[in-house]
């Protein structure tokens, strides 16, 4: 089978992760990169074709696909230039940077009929996939709530290399609390309604660096994430799996999944329950290890985009659900900003209502990648795997 020809728009900080990832696949081949710092990037990549301008790479490089990992406020436009060219998107996180944009965005993706896929990795982990199985099939029993931390120290030249990072929308909520929150709609359900506290007291920068949310699930579940990108922990998903040599293993779980039969740490997946049907405080409550590989999620998620391309396969998560994604995190800031318990049905609503030409399609292409985790529960299940 012939190689995807992909380009990339913004070699940063994940453009060259990418841009490793591709290098390594038997099934890419670069087709060209697009930076405003061109010459920077051409010193970097001498082998490489680098354009300043990425309209100017789509047009002349011709790329099947492309990864769009620029800074968030380009995603919306570079998305639409592709899809009117016909060129399959991989878009970073988050999908765009306002709800808006992301109906511009989704409108014309499904006008053109491209193949979208957006960048939260997270999806692409083996442990999350188990844990989706897990929680879909009962293993805890009905979702009671859970309970999230990700809190990390970010040194000070992360945001000396990119200062839009100490501005509003470059903060910890935006930029990683998304991925919590989207990590959540996948495994736990969809999240109804966000209320939220952050604060800015640990650098002063113009937006937060610590941040609260209390999410409500479609299930009835309740759960709480805090989010810090300046306080010293082992307590993020990132340090839980060692999906990056950059962020060094710690092997803790941030994350406890409480159900009305057991509970699930992720992502070491520890089940904790009780035996022969007991449901009391009054009994021990004994640890499992359940086991899930650890895998490359950004080498697994390119695998998936080209299985996506080459339509063999759904795509696991359009740009429409990308956009839910955006608009519950968004909710995180406004509900922190003004006090507000915000429900987010009516704004679901309005993106599905978007596409003025299938909306029926585009609310049903979401009802299936939500159908797993309807309130209606089975009945709980042994803890069976090891
Ligand atoms: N999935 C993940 O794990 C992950 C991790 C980090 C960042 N991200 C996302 O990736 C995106 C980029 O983040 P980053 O941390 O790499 O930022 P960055 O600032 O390091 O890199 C952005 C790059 O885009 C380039 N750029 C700016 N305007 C451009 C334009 N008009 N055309 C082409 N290139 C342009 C910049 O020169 C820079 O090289 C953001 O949306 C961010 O949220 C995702």
């Amino acid at each position: 089978m012939t190689s995807i020809s992909i380009g990339l728009i913004g070699a940063g900080l994940i453009g060259r992760k990418h841009l490793r990832k591709i290098a390594e696949h038997p099934d890419y081949t670069l087709a060209g990169i697009s930076d405003v710092n061109s010459d920077a990037v051409a010193a970097q990549y001498p082998e490489e074709r680098v354009y300043a301008d990425y309209r100017a790479m789509l047009d002349e490089a011709r790329p099947e696909a492309v990864i769009i990992a620029s800074p968030n406020q380009l995603h919306a436009d570079a998305g639409v230039e592709c899809a009117r060219r016909g060129i399959h998107i991989l878009v970073e996180k988050p999908v765009t940077d306002t709800a808006e944009a992301a109906r511009v965005l989704i409108a014309e993706t499904r006008r053109s009929g491209i193949k979208t896929l957006v960048g939260h990795h997270r999806r692409h982990h083996d442990q999350v996939q188990q844990l989706r199985s897990l929680l879909t099939e009962g293993n805890i029993g009905a979702l009671v709530g859970v309970s999230a931390i990700w809190a990390v120290y970010k040194p000070d030249d992360y945001f000396k290399a990119a200062p839009w990072r100490t501005q509003p929308g470059g903060g910890p909520i935006l930029i990683n609390l998304i991925h919590e929150v989207d990590f959540l709609r996948f495994t736990a359900g969809e999240i109804v309604a966000v209320s939220a506290i952050s604060s800015n007291r640990q650098r002063h920068f113009g937006v937060e660096d610590t941040a609260a949310a209390l999410m409500e699930f479609e299930n009835g579940a309740i759960g709480t994430i805090i989010a810090s990108d300046s306080a010293v922990s082992p307590w993020s998903v990132e340090q839980g799996t060692g999906e990056s040599v950059e962020f060094p293993f710690s092997g803790e779980s941030p994350y406890r999944f409480i159900g009305s039969h057991g509970s699930l740490e992720f992502p070491t997946l520890v089940r904790w329950g009780q035996t022969d049907g007991a449901r009391s405080w009054n009994r021990p409550v004994i640890s499992q290890r359940l086991f899930a590989t650890t895998i490359d999620p950004y080498l697994a998620q390119l695998n998936h985009f080209r299985d996506v391309i080459r339509g063999a396969a759904s795509t696991m998560q359009s740009v429409e659900d990308g956009a839910r994604t955006l608009i519950a995190t968004l909710a995180v800031t406004e509900a922190a900003a003004t006090g507000a318990r915000i429900d987010l049905r009516d704004r679901y609503e309005a993106l599905s209502g978007a596409f003025a030409s299938s909306p029926a399609h585009a609310r049903k292409s979401h009802h299936d990648q939500q159908a797993h985790l309807r309130p209606e529960r089975p009945e709980p299940q042994s803890a069976g795997r090891s």
